[in-house]
């Protein structure tokens, strides 16, 4: 592999990042430039086990054979032709999502935040142009959840963190608590029936791994039902794969009308997908909405042949297994530090391990995990989030949490 700056170290690389990137990001000072399964290595040849996985995006681990020959493969044949013409990987992904969903119909976007987009403005033009109800554009959104950062995505983003120095936001949108039927009911009453469209993640993610009680989603299906409102689901972080379903829906058997999904689908290369029911989807006319990158036959070679490797290679039971011992190891952590752990929660490849102790201990564990060659990554300043390749066998789980367990025993 060449090293594009072969002759600097990499603090001056660092610097030099810290002179001219935006100011937005608080980025490790590490440069990886390799990796291979659930290992990547550092431009100092430092070699890391990777349970952060580009926050959920490398599903099949990094330089996949599969993957890396389909890409290959593809961006010999063809990279981009624009949604002017076809294009065969992009019809072949179609194919198999619709396969395995509910869905009818499918968008292809670049990103999560870009679904969600999408998704936002078909349940709008839905309700506008099918429904003929302008007096219901308004949107339910959850407190604590996480939607993207364009201006319509931070605007049902329930964190204020993310909003801040931001405003105004996309107008009409209503937050309840996550989990709390009771408050959904109450915050539609006061709407008044100008609420037409439900968003949530499923479980929220980058909220803090927050799973709601058991029902809650059945009852707000229930509820979109009686009072016709069109549910999304985003399924940025859940999806393709993590909790060991195809899709989180499939776990309490909830059908959304629209399903946003992005991160793992492809594996690394940039894709999302919006996907809906044919009524929903009526909602769009040729020209209501594009994208220039969406659907790219590179992308969606790559989509295809991460769900085609899922499918064959059995990962979603493999992903069951795998975090079975996740889960098992995370709360045997629990019971040896309870000064340290509060609580373990998720499901499949996607768990969280909950600490006590501020911002500080949590970042401590951290630099501590990634001092001992292990990538980890904490969500709100206090839980640690694994969400490896889903490839990731149990033996690399067990050296995952024995490492946790040494620098838990330190901090
Ligand atoms: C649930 C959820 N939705 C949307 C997004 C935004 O995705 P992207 O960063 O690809 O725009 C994320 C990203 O973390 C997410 O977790």
């Amino acid at each position: 592999m060449t090293h594009l700056f072969p002759d600097t170290p990499t603090v001056d690389l660092v610097a030099r990042a810290g002179s001219h990137y935006t100011t937005n990001y608080r980025q490790v000072p590490i440069f990886l430039t390799r990796g291979e399964g659930v290992w990547v290595w550092d431009r100092d040849g430092r070699r890391y086990l990777d349970m952060v996985a580009g926050i959920a995006v490398n599903s099949l681990g990094h330089a996949h054979p599969r993957l890396v020959a389909a890409i290959r493969e593809q961006a010999d044949a063809l990279m981009h032709v624009s949604n002017l013409y076809y294009n065969e990987p992009a019809l072949a992904l179609m194919d198999k999502l619709v396969e395995v969903t509910f869905a009818d119909r499918v968008f292809f976007a670049n990103s999560g935040a870009e679904a969600n987009e999408a998704a936002l403005k078909l349940a709008r033009r839905y309700r506008t142009t099918i429904k003929k109800q302008p007096d219901r554009t308004e949107v339910l959104a959850f407190e604590n959840s996480f939607h993207g950062r364009t201006f319509a995505t931070i605007g049902v983003t329930g964190q204020p963190k993310y909003q801040k120095g931001f405003e105004p936001l996309l107008p009409g949108t209503h937050f309840a608590r996550f989990g709390d039927i009771a408050h959904v009911e109450e915050v539609l009453a006061r709407a008044e029936g100008r609420i037409g469209t439900v968003i949530l993640e499923p479980i929220q993610c980058e909220g803090g791994l927050n799973i709601p009680p058991k029902g809650f989603l059945k009852q707000l299906r229930k509820l979109c039902d009686a009072q016709d409102m069109v549910l999304i689901y985003d399924e940025v972080q859940t999806g393709v794969g993590r909790t060991g379903e195809w899709f989180y829906y499939e776990v309490d058997a909830v059908k959304p009308d629209i399903l946003s999904t992005a991160k793992g689908i492809a594996g690394g290369v940039p894709l999302g997908a919006m996907l809906c029911t044919e009524e929903v989807g009526r909602g769009f006319e040729p020209g209501s909405h594009a994208s220039t990158f969406g659907g790219n036959p590179l992308a969606t070679r790559a989509g295809l042949e991460v769900l085609r490797t899922i499918e064959e290679e059995r990962l979603l039971d493999h992903v069951f297994e795998v975090g079975e011992v996740l889960k098992t190891g995370l709360q045997a952590l629990c019971d040896r530090h309870p000064e340290r752990c509060a609580e373990a929660r998720g499901i499949g490849l996607l768990q969280g391990l909950e600490l006590r102790g501020g911002p500080e201990l949590v970042s401590a564990v951290v630099s501590g995990c990634q001092e001992r060659g292990l990538l980890m990554n904490a969500i709100q300043g206090r839980v640690l989030r694994f969400v490896p390749p889903l490839v990731a066998e149990a033996g690399h789980i067990q050296t995952a949490l024995e490492i946790l367990d040494t620098v838990l025993g330190e901090v």
